[in-house]
């Protein structure tokens, strides 16, 4: 079977999943270029974050395996070809780098690590108020494989941890374990009301694009603060700014962004109350994800069904 190979990365990433897939696959052909000929035999694309139009001109296709989590750039793609199923990459590892970024980034606000290395910065000795992790309520947008895998690690460490799913499917409260869920539009503004710490990890789609907004940033207690682990277009930045300029947030931590990489003149870079990440969060690590792809590239072939097929009109 020939499998093609291609998305947002330098040729030396390229190489390295290459090696990887092809390791995983010895009875395939993993190409990163096409050849005329070759292109009505590409059976299975694998992507990340492919440019739009780039799976044009595949007539035999007949998988499209994501490299990435988050799929909204490849589901906006109106190239996309019809009837082919898109599969989202899920893999453990992931899961876990994401809980450890959520982690980090609850543990420094909540014993007040950012300020202290803004301290530092300006040869400041300042002790702060020491609170114990049972007084921090954080609340977890999204409630998929990686918020759960986050939002049970904050509970293992004495959080108060909420989450929230866009999707009404399981309505009201629920207690899983140690964590209480909300679910739905209208569950949302009353879980902001209780939170301090509030970590995005949403899937973008046209019902989250621009969520975390003033209203929503009104609706968090005074000094609450904001981690966005999940796409840039999630977040309106101007509100963010304004938000932290008048004190009613504290501190923001920013892992996606409008455009990436951060332009070097953005206000985000200097922002005292911001840290940046430079969309790192969670990599994803062809060491494990390459036998992902494996799988699903085996269940194709044995007309078995496929794991993580995205629904296209949904968005993830
Ligand atoms: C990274 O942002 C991903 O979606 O995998």
């Amino acid at each position: 079977m020939k499998i093609y190979l291609l998305g947002s990365m330098d040729a030396a990433a390229l190489s390295v999943w290459q090696r990887h897939l092809q390791a995983e696959m010895p009875e395939d052909q993993v190409l990163t270029s096409l050849a005329p000929e070759q292109k009505a035999e590409v059976e299975v694309a694998v992507v990340a974050n492919p440019e739009p139009n780039a799976l044009l001109g595949l007539p035999g296709l007949r998988l499209i395996q994501s490299l990435w989590a988050g799929v909204d750039r490849l589901v906006a793609d109106p190239s996309l070809p019809p009837g082919v199923p898109v599969c989202r990459m899920v893999d453990p590892q992931m899961n876990v780098a994401m809980a450890e970024t959520g982690q980090w980034a609850v543990l420094a606000l909540h014993r007040g690590f950012f300020r202290y290395a803004r301290q530092q910065a300006q040869a400041c000795w300042q002790p702060l108020a020491q609170r114990r992790a049972d007084e921090v309520r954080v609340l977890v947008l999204g409630w998929g494989q990686m918020g759960l895998a986050l939002g049970l690690r904050l509970a293992a460490m004495g959080y108060r941890v909420s989450a929230w799913r866009a999707s009404e499917e399981h309505s009201g409260a629920a207690e899983h374990l140690g964590v209480s869920v909300h679910a739905g539009p209208q569950a949302l503004a009353p879980a902001l009301a209780e939170v301090d710490v509030l970590i995005n990890l949403l899937p973008l789609t046209p019902a989250t694009r621009g969520l975390l907004n003033a209203p929503c940033f009104a609706a968090l207690p005074q000094g609450a603060s904001v981690v966005n682990l999940a796409r840039g277009a999630h977040l309106v930045e101007a509100d963010l700014l304004a938000a932290l300029d008048a004190g009613h947030l504290s501190h923001a931590v920013l892992d996606v962004f409008a455009t990436e990489p951060l332009p070097a003149d953005h206000p985000f870079w200097q922002h005292p109350a911001i840290t940046v990440l430079p969309h790192a969060a969670a990599q994803t690590d062809p060491r494990s994800a390459a036998a992902v792809v494996a799988a699903n590239v085996r269940a194709l072939k044995a007309g078995e069904p496929l794991r993580h097929v995205v629904d296209v009109a949904r968005g993830y």
